[in-house]
């Protein structure tokens, strides 16, 4: 994780998901994707997806160019943060950069650092292969989510606008 989030650089450790840890990777998915839906009925989940999302973890787990990122103290798993490489065709200067698809931390653990620990082994991750720019989609209506962000450093970049027919 190029030192980041590793025991002993900080307070807060981080590690690679793992097969093992399948169940609380897919348990904490659902619970990022639930707290979407107060903002955004788009988000709900089909009856029986969780059985997709557990086939889409795990596929991430497999790609090279996919980072799964956890918080697990012993209390149990409470963060996740999944972030990929993303290629572009070369008409711009830039042909690689990496999105964070997924951050989430438990309710009852916010606040305590969890979220920038997790990001920031994901830049850490991002940055040792090279890559220079980092993306990440927020809702709209999201506050404390573009709140972190911001704290992070990050600024607007696309608008996502959306009409229904
Ligand atoms: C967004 C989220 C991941 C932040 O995780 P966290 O562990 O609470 O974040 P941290 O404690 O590391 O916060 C780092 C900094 O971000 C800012 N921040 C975090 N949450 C904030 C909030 N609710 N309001 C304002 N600023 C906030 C603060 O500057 C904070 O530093 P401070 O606590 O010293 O003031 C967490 O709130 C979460 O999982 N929310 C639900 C899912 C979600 O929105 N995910 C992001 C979707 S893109």
């Amino acid at each position: 994780l190029g030192g980041l989030g590793a025991p002993g650089a900080g307070r807060i450790a981080v590690r690679r998901g793992t097969r093992a840890d399948l169940d609380a990777l897919v348990a904490l998915w659902l619970a990022l994707t639930r707290y979407h839906v107060h903002f955004e009925s788009l988000f709900m989940l089909r009856p029986g997806a969780e059985a997709e999302v557990r086939r889409l973890i795990e596929a991430q787990l497999r790609d090279p160019e996919t980072l799964v990122l956890l918080h697990a103290p012993a209390s149990g798993p409470d963060g996740l943060c999944l972030v990929r490489v993303d290629r572009a065709p070369p008409i711009h200067p830039e042909v690689v950069r990496a999105e964070i698809t997924d951050l989430y931390v438990a309710d009852a653990s916010r606040r305590r650092g969890v979220g920038r620990a997790l990001a920031e082994a994901a830049l850490g991750w991002v940055g040792a292969r090279g890559i220079a720019r980092v993306e990440v989609r927020v809702a709209a209506r999201n506050r404390d989510g573009h709140a972190f962000w911001q704290a992070l450093g990050f600024e607007p970049f696309v608008d996502v606008l959306h009409r229904r027919l």
